[in-house]
């Protein structure tokens, strides 16, 4: 029997309109472009203040975009993944709403979280419903609002995230494109530096988990960095190590979007240019589960088919990882 893959044939994004940028967060916190710039590398992230909105409404904008891009009616997409931190509610699944928003009747769904890797483990496990022939119409996305646990009086995390979302379509080939390989980790004693620590089961809401600020993100930057550094480069340099793939004949990276420097510093790691990395953190910030599919969205007409990709990322778990990927289409022929 043929061996199939999994390859991504069409790509959607939205992300808010409403634009944050330094300035205007200067005016909050004591901060200043400079310190972004020079630290993260962050110019603006765009912010959902549509009232009443959460993830799925980014979400469901990307997917109605992947529909009509890849010309998919939704009651043939037979599988739905969405990577989120930021559900709409603890429960159901925002990949329940998000079906049910672009009219997707016939396919079962789910969230997965795995913090800023989620896309990627996301894109691995609905990558494996269609190499083993059961599932044909696969969409995983990626759906965030980060600004609804980003305590704007915080200046150590507030510069960092933005909202969006992006959806990929996955379906079978027999063609030598697709997904490759993956490699993913993760290793639960990072939880203490990077986490939430109220809203969940072990700390449900209550009027001192709010005097207490405990609803938003609680990161140790410098511990998640180090972390960050060397894990994301370790699995990216291994990936290219096990097929054979070199600074040469390496077309992009695609690394997630948490700070300039750990970008660098992978991209150093494997030998690349920097002319080799989707970088577009300056414009979207941190959108967690959103940047991979972001990038891909961005770079999409600059793809050809058979272009050597390596997808990287690393957060909150931790966890991190790498896909290695053929392209699977020529992004140019592709409108927008
Ligand atoms: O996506 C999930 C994974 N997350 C990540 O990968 C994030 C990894 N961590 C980072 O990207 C960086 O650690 C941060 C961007 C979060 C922080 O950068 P840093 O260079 O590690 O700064 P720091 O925390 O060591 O702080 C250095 C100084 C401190 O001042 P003192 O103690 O030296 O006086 C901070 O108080 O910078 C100060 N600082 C700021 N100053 C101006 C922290 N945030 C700001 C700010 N503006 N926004």
């Amino acid at each position: 029997m043929t061996k199939l893959r999994a390859t991504i044939t069409g790509i959607g994004a939205y992300v808010p309109e409403y634009i944050l940028t330094n300035d205007e967060l200067s005016k909050m916190v004591d901060t200043s472009d400079e310190w972004i710039m020079t630290r993260i590398g962050i110019k603006e992230r765009h912010i959902i203040k549509e009232k009443g909105e959460g993830s799925s409404f980014v979400g469901s904008k990307a997917v109605m975009r992947l529909l009509e891009k890849t010309n998919t009616k939704p009651e043939e997409v037979d599988l739905v993944i969405c990577a989120t931190v930021t559900p709409d509610h603890q429960f159901p699944a925002t990949a329940n709403i998000i079906s049910d928003k672009c009219g997707i009747k016939n396919a079962f769904s789910f969230d997965l979280n795995a913090g800023c890797s989620g896309f990627l483990y996301a894109l691995a496990t609905g990558s494996k419903f269609v190499e083993s022939g059961t599932h044909k119409k696969v969409v995983v996305i990626g759906a965030e609002k980060m600004s609804s646990i980003v305590d704007y009086q915080d200046r150590a995390t507030c510069p960092i995230f933005g909202d969006g979302a992006g959806a990929v379509l996955l379906e079978p080939t027999t063609e030598d494109i697709g997904i490759v390989d993956s490699i993913m980790q993760s290793d639960g004693v990072g939880r203490v530096h990077l986490h939430q620590k109220a809203g969940g089961s072990v700390a449900p809401a209550s009027y001192e988990t709010i005097d207490a600020r405990q609803h938003y993100i609680y990161q140790e930057g410098q511990a998640v960095f180090k972390w960050a550094v060397s894990k994301m480069a370790d699995v990216s340099v291994e990936m290219m190590k096990r097929h054979g793939i070199t600074p040469e004949n390496l077309a992009w990276l695609v690394p997630h979007q948490a700070n300039m420097r750990i970008i660098e510093a992978t991209a150093n790691r494997m030998g690349i240019n920097k002319e080799q990395v989707m970088i577009n953190i300056e414009k979207f910030g941190n959108t967690t589960a959103a940047t991979l599919p972001l990038c891909i969205w961005e770079w999409e007409d600059q793809l050809k088919k058979g272009d050597n990709i390596i997808l990287a990322t690393f957060g909150a778990g931790f966890t991190w990882g790498s896909i290695y990927l053929k392209w699977g289409y020529d992004g140019k022929d592709i409108k927008k």
